[in-house]
């Protein structure tokens, strides 16, 4: 039989584990998405016009969270603000950064 103690000591680590996912940290960035995460606020500097989480939250540019390489490279060809060059090594990072935050909004 539980005594009361039990049961409260029970209910708490139920609810616990109930409320631990809201504190899940995000996961740490591969060498890849770091190697982005660079490209985005610094090599290339994306985040100008495109905000600290790729959100499009500085309006210029718009939410670009999980874009894909072609998108990108679409733009580079296309968008007169976006005339820069990007190496394909660059473009795979930042696709990957952005893919991570995505997963990780
Ligand atoms: C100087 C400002 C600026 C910089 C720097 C910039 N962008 Fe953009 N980007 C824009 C604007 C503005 C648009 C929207 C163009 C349109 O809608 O015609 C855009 C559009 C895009 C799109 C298309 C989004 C969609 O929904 O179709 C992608 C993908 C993108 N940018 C990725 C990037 C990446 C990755 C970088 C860095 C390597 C970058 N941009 C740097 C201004 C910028």
């Amino acid at each position: 039989m539980m005594n009361s103690t039990t049961k409260i000591a029970t209910a708490l680590t139920g609810l616990f584990a109930l409320a631990m996912p809201a504190f899940a940290q995000a996961p740490a960035l591969t060498d890849l998405e770091a190697a982005g995460k660079l490209v985005f606020e610094e090599e290339i500097g994306c985040i100008e016009c495109h905000g600290a989480l790729a959100k499009g939250d500085v309006g210029v540019g718009p939410n670009i969270q999980g874009k894909s390489a072609d998108e990108i490279r679409g733009q580079i060809e296309s968008n007169e603000l976006m005339m820069f060059d990007a190496t394909d090594e660059q473009l795979a990072a930042v696709v990957a950064y952005l893919a991570y935050l995505k997963a990780n909004p």
